[in-house]
């Protein structure tokens, strides 16, 4: 079974922390998964898989269980679709990677996105106009109480804006092991429509784009604004953009006519996080070994040595400025280990 103990962490979580786990073992099969929730020995456990979604701001008292389940298969196709089982281990871009060099359509506007496959549902990962539930079939994952394997379908995983039920009646509750994911062959659909992939696609001179000029050109934004994990440590966007009434953003315009802003439905509208955060001033500061992306103020990162509780300090003072000078409440994105 190789149960470590008092392993650094600071590998297995994208913001680069350096917290410790007190047990920490790698799953790698569902039998050996099940085995080991059964052990009373270990009463706390923790689970760990990209951790590209966490601040860890204290060592975790707990068996750490790294969800590292591999394997990729085809399910189910005919000539127009086509149904994969991805295990839970499985990185996300090299999934997607995977999906376009078979010529599968879905995954390209979600390319480069840090993390595994198994977490991809609990926040609907997305960007560039397209979600986690826009392909999404159903999941299995494993009850931590009973061991038994559950599926999860489309509607029961009731997902929403960085939002399922995993993160709020069935959080701590389960194991996401593999997620099933409907691709298209051909006719894919494609979406274009975010402005800077428009832009993209504009300046390299392509009009009919293919899902692997769309994944490129994703992969080149994401690369000019994001910082890579492995270079300077993060966990992509902090805070979620804000969701407000129309009410209150009727009165918000009137103050800032130039700021950004989407329509969600008739009643709610969105506002990018990333701009106010930089109307106060955050974007490029450093504070120690914490601080603000200079290209994306959404992005908190780690210079070197930060510890959890720097960053969300520093994310607490981000969030009382803009509720002080918007009157807009911006919550983390981002699951704080406290
Ligand atoms: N903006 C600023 N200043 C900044 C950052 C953004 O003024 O420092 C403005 C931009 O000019 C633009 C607007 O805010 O008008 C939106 O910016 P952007 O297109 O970069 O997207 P975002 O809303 O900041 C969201 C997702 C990203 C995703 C992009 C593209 C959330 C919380 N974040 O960011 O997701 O890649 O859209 O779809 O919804 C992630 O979740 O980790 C992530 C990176």
């Amino acid at each position: 079974m190789n149960i470590q103990e008092n392993i650094s962490l600071k590998r297995y979580n994208t913001f680069g922390i350096d917290v410790k786990a007190r047990y920490f073992v790698e799953i790698t099969g569902l039998a050996q998964l099940q085995k080991i929730l059964d052990l009373e020995a270990y009463p706390k456990k923790f689970i760990l898989s990209g951790g590209s979604n966490m601040l860890l701001t204290k060592d975790i008292d707990a068996l750490v269980m790294h969800i590292n389940l591999k394997g990729i298969s085809i399910v189910d196709e005919n000539d127009d679709d086509v149904e994969i089982k991805v295990m839970a281990g499985e990185n996300w871009h090299q999934l997607v990677l995977w999906t376009l060099d078979k010529g599968f359509g879905g995954l390209e506007n979600l390319s480069l996105i840090p993390g595994n496959t198994g977490t991809a549902p609990i926040q609907n990962i997305g960007a560039y106009g397209v979600e986690l539930k826009d392909v999404f079939v159903s999941c299995s994952a494993m009850e931590i109480e009973t061991g038994e394997l559950v599926a999860f379908g489309h509607e029961a995983c009731e997902f929403g804006y960085r939002d399922s039920i995993f993160k709020n009646e069935a959080k701590g509750k389960y194991i996401i092991t593999s997620v099933n994911l409907k691709l298209t062959k051909k006719n894919h659909t494609l979406h274009t429509g975010y402005g800077s992939i428009e832009t993209e696609l504009r300046e390299k001179g392509i009009v009919h784009p293919t899902i692997q000029d769309i994944s490129d050109a994703v992969i080149a934004i994401r690369q000019s604004k994001l910082p890579d994990p492995k270079e300077l440590g993060n966990s992509g966007s902090f805070f979620k953009n804000p969701v407000i009434s129309r009410k209150a953003y009727e009165k918000f315009m009137k103050k800032n006519p130039e700021a950004p802003s989407y329509e969600v439905d008739e009643e709610n509208y969105k506002i990018p996080a990333g701009w106010l955060i930089e109307q106060c001033g955050f974007k490029g500061k450093r504070f120690g070994e914490a601080g603000v992306h200079e290209k994306q103020a959404l992005v908190l990162v780690n210079y070197g040595n930060a510890t959890g509780t720097e960053l969300w300090k520093l994310a607490q003072q981000i969030q009382k400025e803009v509720a002080e000078r918007f009157k807009i409440k911006i919550q983390p994105e981002v699951n704080i280990i406290k």
